[in-house]
């Protein structure tokens, strides 16, 4: 099992947090269990970007984004290096770091 450290974010959880990830759980479904509403407008199936996170530590320990998810995040707001869609990245036995952007681009509802 591995932690997840959420950095501070205005609205989600102004102190920052840092939760359990569970096996097989992805950090957006982790980051719900704990009381963080990270925004997920597609119910994670990988089609808008609401879920749009910033890796800051342990980024290399995560699978390679799938090019489904590679598209959408070139269309995601603060798009950084180490960005991940929150519902398709499953922590392994590292633990990491992540930020949640200011603003997170819904792809479904604003019709881009
Ligand atoms: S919740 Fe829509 S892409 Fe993750």
């Amino acid at each position: 099992m591995s932690k997840i450290k959420i950095l501070p974010h205005d609205e989600l959880c102004p102190e920052g947090i840092v939760i359990e990830n569970l096996p097989n759980e992805t950090i957006c479904e982790a980051a719900l269990r704990n009381g963080v509403k990270i925004e997920h407008a597609c119910e994670m199936s990988a089609a808008c970007t609401t879920c749009h996170i910033v890796v800051r530590r342990g980024f290399e320990s995560l699978d390679e984004a799938s090019d489904i998810e590679e598209d959408l995040l070139d269309k995601a707001w603060g798009l950084e290096q180490t960005s991940r869609l929150s519902c398709q990245a499953i922590p392994k036995d590292q633990d990491l770091e992540i930020e949640v952007p200011k603003y997170n681009i819904n792809m479904v509802s604003e019709n881009h």
